[in-house]
């Protein structure tokens, strides 16, 4: 009799002491280890299966200020040079092409591309003059495909995420991937000197593309001029702050950057802000 009451005290006691020690354990947010795995045999990764390095881009600016201070943090270039743009006042049309090392255009094998044309040929005439081939792509306006000059290579496409049909105005235009677009030009494998895009907002759809399924193809490109569009929609911008993030951490550097001024939209955060922004990156580790 005595014994058995004993026992039970023990057993009760114990029982006592686990459930303390367990709601101690899970409130400090302490826990038991677990009995370990079993070991898996380590296999080093076959260096052509390994997946690319992860790219981790910062959440959301949290402020239309830190998305215009993120445009202003401009990289060197020495030799920067305004191509193009009709002669007289306005500058729309022209880019910033740079010619510092590694950088120079070799006439005879240069490739540019040139995405928005708007009947507006002054950049692809003088990246033709420079001894460039030079493919323009335009699907808004109503132009067929067709040769000018020599080596300027026109096509009536534009580029987007996925291949469809859309409206401009009454003309029905066609629009494709840049892969394909690359792909129907024979230049999937070829160095392009410079990639021109003034598309009124597609560039979105352009990196969200190519940053998701061909990010080998941007290694390919030296340089890159670019008109963004993010108006005053902030999914737009955090959409370009992502993909702006990701290219740099491609090695892509900012090294130019003009607000629009045919859009102006006045001293936002103290600054002359505008709808779009002509800007210009270097891919810093070219072929290196
Ligand atoms: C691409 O290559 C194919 C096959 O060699 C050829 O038929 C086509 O004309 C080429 N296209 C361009 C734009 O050079
Ligand atoms: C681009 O990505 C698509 C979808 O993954 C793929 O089908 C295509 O072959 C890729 N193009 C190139 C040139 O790598």
């Amino acid at each position: 009799m005595r014994s058995s009451h004993a026992w039970l005290i023990f057993i009760a006691a114990l029982g006592l002491a686990f459930l303390v020690t367990t709601v101690i354990q899970t409130e400090t947010g302490y826990l038991v280890p677990s009995p370990p795995l079993p070991q898996r045999v380590h296999r080093p990764p076959s260096p052509l299966a390994a997946p690319p390095a992860p790219i981790t881009t910062p959440g959301p600016p949290s402020s239309w200020e830190q998305f215009y201070a993120f445009l202003e943090e401009i990289q060197p270039c020495k030799k920067l040079l305004k191509v193009g743009g009709p002669s007289g006042s306005s500058s729309d049309g022209s880019k910033s092409l740079c010619l510092d090392a590694g950088f120079e255009l070799q006439p005879g094998a240069c490739t540019v591309l040139s995405f928005g044309i708007n009947n507006e040929w002054s950049f692809d005439d003088a990246m033709e003059r420079r001894g460039c081939t030079v493919y323009a792509f335009d699907p808004s306006m109503d132009v067929k495909d067709h040769t000018r000059g020599h080596n300027i290579h026109f096509y009536q496409l534009g580029v987007s995420n996925i291949r469809k049909r859309v409206m401009f105005n009454t003309l029905q235009g066609q629009l494709d991937t840049y892969s394909a677009i690359l792909r129907k030009i024979n230049a999937t494998e070829r160095v392009i000197d410079f990639l021109k895009m003034d598309v009124e907002g597609a560039e979105i759809q352009f990196f969200e593309d190519v940053l998701a399924h061909n990010v080998s193809l941007l290694a390919n490109v030296k340089q890159i001029g670019m008109e963004i569009h993010p108006n005053v929609d902030i999914n737009r911008r955090d959409q370009l702050w992502r993909y702006m993030h990701h290219l740099a951490a491609l090695n892509f550097q900012l090294v130019s950057m003009e607000p629009n001024r045919w859009s102006l939209i006045g001293g936002r955060t103290g600054r002359q802000t505008s709808n779009s922004y002509e800007l210009a990156w270097v891919n810093r580790k070219f072929r290196l």
